[in-house]
């Protein structure tokens, strides 16, 4: 399988190949007719995005209020519809023949309010060598926003502050760090097969209340800003080094 550009549903479907990662990865379909009248009949909401996303632009959050009244949110704007046929054409109508999926909403947890997940940056400092977790990031969405992206308001914690504020169960929160980078480096190997020269991804995860793991997306050129200056000074060394 050759992946060229962003992709996020070949992405996808690469990681779905290895059975260990499968379990932490969002349910994700290519957006059509069938598909989205299914997901949207099972899930009490759905995200539909666009398959070459960037920076959070024109994702759109559906959410079933009951069994005859919809909300699509994209940005702060709420558009409300009286049935699933009327959805669908509106969204139909934005997306416009480009290439969408559609994926389960993750209900995310919060602080003071506000959505938050995390940004994990990976990278090898040789194809030989194991990969490694070598920065990571809280994103925190702007109040009333449903993504985290700093593009669209959102602001960053460290990781010690984002649990201290979290509704996160404390039981969770001892181990979490590690599982979050455990995950994150099995992703990476997942696409080794895919891109042996690859050394450096970023990954966005979401966490639930109950500490469970979602991944959103693996990014193949990940921004390498909004770290603390000793992780920025560490990703520099790794990418420089080729040994
Ligand atoms: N399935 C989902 N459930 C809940 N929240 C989601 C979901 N998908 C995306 N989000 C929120 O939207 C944010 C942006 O989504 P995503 O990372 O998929 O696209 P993008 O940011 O546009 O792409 P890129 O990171 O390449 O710029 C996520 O970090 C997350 O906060
Ligand atoms: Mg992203």
């Amino acid at each position: 399988m050759k992946i060229s550009g962003r992709n996020k549903w070949k992405l996808y479907l690469a990681m779905k190949r290895n059975k260990e990662l499968r379990p932490y990865l969002v349910h994700t379909k290519k957006w059509n007719k069938k598909n989205f009248e299914r997901m949207l009949s099972k899930n009490k909401s759905i995200v539909v995005k666009p398959n070459k996303g960037l920076k959070a632009k024109n994702i759109y959050f559906i959410f079933k209020r009951n069994s005859k009244s919809y909300v699509v949110q994209l940005y702060e704007n709420k558009i409300y519809f009286s049935s699933r046929q009327r959805v669908y054409e509106y969204m139909k109508k934005r997306i416009n023949n480009t290439s969408y999926i559609i994926q389960k909403r993750i209900k995310m947890a919060k602080i003071d309010g506000r959505l938050f997940d995390i940004r994990v940056i990976l990278q090898r400092k040789s194809i030989n060598l194991p990969w490694e977790a070598t920065a990571h990031k809280v994103r925190v969405a702007k109040k009333g926003r449903m993504v985290t992206n700093a593009s669209k308001g959102g602001n960053i914690l460290s990781f010690d502050e984002a649990m201290n504020q979290s509704n996160i169960s404390n039981e969770e929160k001892g181990y979490l760090l590690d599982h979050i980078k455990d995950v994150s480096i099995l992703a990476a190997n997942a696409l080794n097969r895919y891109y042996p020269k690859k050394r450096l991804y970023g990954i966005d995860i979401g966490i639930k209340k109950d500490g469970s793991l979602h991944i959103f997306e693996i990014n193949r050129k990940p921004s390498l800003k909004g770290f603390t200056d000793l992780q920025e000074q560490r990703l520099k060394e790794y990418k420089e080094d080729k040994r």
